[in-house]
């Protein structure tokens, strides 16, 4: 059933769990994390990002998400729009059928220029009146993503700050934080604490200097009500890297968010996870690992059941970890 981003992280606050939201473009990324959902007995929130819907169109996406819905009518499901860049961005998704919007006002509507106060308070809070006039759910940010000693956002195309970023952006404050939900009315807010989108987050293991998961409990302990949100927050395993570049591919060395300080920011109000990187490297490796070891396959439904079992298997590991399997 479809159901509200509210209901689902009120739900989860109320029971001490964690959810991934997992970023959606096509069918083997929707069934994997679908199947795993069941398999687990998982609430599921799915997001469509700027760049899915450039891939995908937004009525694929849309009957997509609602096609998951009617294959398994048993699990919760937000359907979420990811990094919406505008308010006429999130109202057309409300028009679409999305539970949930965020309306990431960190940045203006170019989706790279870092935002003032004052035009994040009011683009979000024109969403929140609109949206939730429509029982729909918003997500809110303030902060910008980016590695804290590099000051880079990190992703070179898709969602990102440009240029180099000083601390005091790349950090949410605890007063802002307390400011902006009480200035907004967000239902969930997503802050910045070091990590970023994409795949190179970290060139070492990150540790309590570029990954401030104590910043969390702190705002938690202001915004015991509000449901904290971690973007970037994928783990970048090492072993789909290693097989990546086993078959055939090159990715440097770098580190993602290790998942034990994701569990940690769960007992401190982290509600919803965004993750979409480590479902891209999954299936990127299972699709050259398979290619590489059955050379006259040419079915692509052959591969493609590789990605989704690989990515599949990455999801069962998050819904587990995450505290959500067992309450759907
Ligand atoms: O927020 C970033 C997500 O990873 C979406 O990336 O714009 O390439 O779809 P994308
Ligand atoms: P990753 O790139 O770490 O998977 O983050 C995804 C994200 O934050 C989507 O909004
Ligand atoms: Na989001
Ligand atoms: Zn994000």
């Amino acid at each position: 059933a479809l159901v509200s981003l509210r209901q689902l992280l009120d739900h989860a606050a109320e029971h001490q769990y964690g959810l991934p939201a997992f970023n959606v473009n096509n069918l083997e990324q929707m069934r994997a994390i679908m199947e795993a959902a069941s398999e687990v007995d998982a609430p599921v929130i799915v997001q469509a990002s700027a760049g899915a819907r450039k891939y995908a169109g937004a009525p694929f996406l849309r009957h997509l998400i609602l096609a998951a819905i009617e294959e398994f009518p048993h699990i919760p499901v937000v359907m979420h729009q990811d990094h919406g860049t505008s308010p006429a961005i999130c109202q057309r998704a409300i028009q679409l059928g999305f539970s949930s919007v965020m309306m990431d006002g960190s940045l203006k509507s170019d989706g790279k220029t870092p935002a003032d106060y004052a035009y994040n308070v009011d683009v979000t809070r024109t969403v929140v009146q609109f949206a939730h006039a429509c029982g729909v759910s918003v997500e809110g940010e303030i902060g910008v993503l980016g590695n804290l000693e590099t000051g880079m956002a990190g992703e070179e195309d898709g969602v990102g700050a440009e240029g180099v970023l000083d601390h005091s952006q790349l950090l949410t404050g605890v007063d802002e934080a307390v400011q902006f939900v009480k200035d907004t009315g967000v239902d969930a807010l997503a802050i910045a604490i070091g990590t970023s989108h994409g795949a190179y987050k970290f060139s070492r293991k990150p540790d309590g200097d570029v990954l401030r998961i104590d910043r969390i409990k702190e705002i938690h302990q202001h915004l015991p009500n509000t449901h904290l949100v971690m973007h970037g927050s994928s783990s970048v395993p090492q072993e789909w890297l290693a097989i990546i570049n086993e078959y055939g591919g090159n990715i440097g060395e770098t580190y993602g968010v290790p998942v034990e300080e994701i569990v940690e920011g769960i007992k401190h109000g982290v509600r919803k996870v965004n993750i979409d990187t480590d479902l891209r490297l999954a299936s990127t490796g299972a699709i050259r690992r398979f290619l590489a070891q059955h050379p006259a396959e040419f079915d692509p439904r052959k591969y493609l059941a590789a990605s989704v079992k690989a990515m599949k298997d990455v999801c069962i590991d998050r819904y587990t970890a995450f505290g959500c399997a067992g309450q759907a």
